[in-house]
């Protein structure tokens, strides 16, 4: 149903694969951001981690211990002690519905080695994680996104660290980021407040949970971005679309493209 002017407004949201289509995968997996393209996610999400060596891997933990049969910090141990850790068993056994033999024995991978698989022109949405306890992990970004001559058009960078995204802001004004945002209770955004996220930022990712209809249009209004987080059911998405987001992160990209072709 709804006019042509809704049909656009649905055509448009941008749909990123959070962490892959990690409802379906395990998160993180080279097979997980695949299967993210396949069922029409427009961004692979990304949350980076540092080895010991000093490669960015992409992980969402600190710890090795949820999406691996490793224990401890990504920090304390090098790429290729990480490399030997078995990434998929443990969704197969926490999720038996979506299990796959094939998932047994997935790596976690590299950023270099995303870049290397899916090339400089997909949609990159990578979030700088625990930019504190990792030091210097900007400039490493940067340094990989010029070695692949990612497309910088298509590339997104997030973080919930101010100081992260204007430490890239000043390494690089040409690349494009958001703020995330986390709310506890009733979301409120000030105009000083967008003012200043838009000195650096082109969009903010609020979680979904505590949003309102006005601080959506307040925030659109203004000229940014806003993609709430992570929204994995239909009507969230549905809801989220009326009230005016210009796009959100889902495990279910599938989901999400099943909302945007109905209407
Ligand atoms: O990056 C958007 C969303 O993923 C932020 O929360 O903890 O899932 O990285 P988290
Ligand atoms: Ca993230």
């Amino acid at each position: 149903g709804g006019n042509a002017m809704a049909g656009e407004k649905y055509k448009d949201i941008v749909n990123v694969a959070h962490r892959g289509a990690s409802g379906y995968a395990p998160e993180h997996t080279i097979a997980s951001y695949q299967m993210g393209e396949k069922m029409h996610g427009d961004y692979i999400e990304i949350d980076l981690q540092m080895t010991k060596d000093g490669q960015l891997i992409n992980m969402h933990d600190e710890k090795l211990d949820r999406t691996t049969d490793g224990t401890g910090l990504v920090r304390d141990f090098t790429l290729q002690q990480i490399k030997q850790l078995d990434a998929g068993t443990w969704f197969n056994e926490k999720y038996p519905q979506y299990a796959d033999p094939e998932y047994a024995g997935l790596k976690v991978p590299t950023l270099e080695e995303t870049f290397q698989t899916f090339g400089k022109n997909k949609s990159y949405y990578i979030e700088t994680k625990s930019p504190d306890v990792y030091p210097g992990m900007e400039k490493e970004l940067l340094r990989l996104i010029n070695k692949y001559h990612i497309n910088k058009e298509k590339l997104l960078v997030q973080s919930f660290s101010p100081q992260s995204l204007q430490i890239m802001h000043e390494l690089d004004p040409s690349i494009k980021l958001v703020q995330l945002l986390s709310y506890k209770t009733n979301a409120n955004i000030t105009d000083a407040e967008i003012g200043e996220i838009k000195e650096y930022a082109v969009g903010v990712g609020p979680n979904y949970t505590y949003l309102n209809r006005e601080y959506v249009q307040k925030v659109v209004k203004s000229g940014l971005e806003i993609h709430p987080y992570t929204v994995n059911d239909k009507e969230t998405m549905v809801k989220l679309i009326d009230w005016g987001v210009t796009g959100m992160f889902t495990n279910f990209p599938d989901l999400l493209h099943e909302v945007k072709k109905g209407r």
